[in-house]
């Protein structure tokens, strides 16, 4: 199971390849703002991958329209969209960021 760290939290959890970055991030009491409940509608998921975006699949084409709306670069991701791969991630969620 890939080792998940979240910089803003100084915090490393698990999350199972396959489950989504924001219902594992939950999974592992990380509570930070979403606000369409993974609909892809938001964006309040948003994260950049600060390490081993090689891992994770391709942008799915919903979050792909959305990420191309909103400009993002290639290294931001909608964590509702993204699911883990089977390589570590270093994470850093601009929500949380907001709350510290
Ligand atoms: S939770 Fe709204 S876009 Fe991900």
């Amino acid at each position: 199971m890939p080792i998940v760290r979240i910089v803003e939290l100084d915090r490393e959890i698990e999350i199972p390849e396959g489950r989504l970055l924001l219902q594992g991030a939950m999974d592992q009491g990380v509570a930070f703002g979403f606000v369409c409940a993974g609909e892809s509608a938001c964006a309040t998921c948003l994260v950049k991958v600060v390490e081993g975006l090689d891992s994770l699949p391709p942008r799915n084409s919903v979050e792909d329209f959305l990420s191309k709306a909103m400009l993002l670069e290639t290294d931001y991701r909608l964590a509702c969209q993204t699911p883990a791969g089977s390589a570590p991630l270093v994470l850093s969620f601009p929500s949380l960021a907001r709350k510290s």
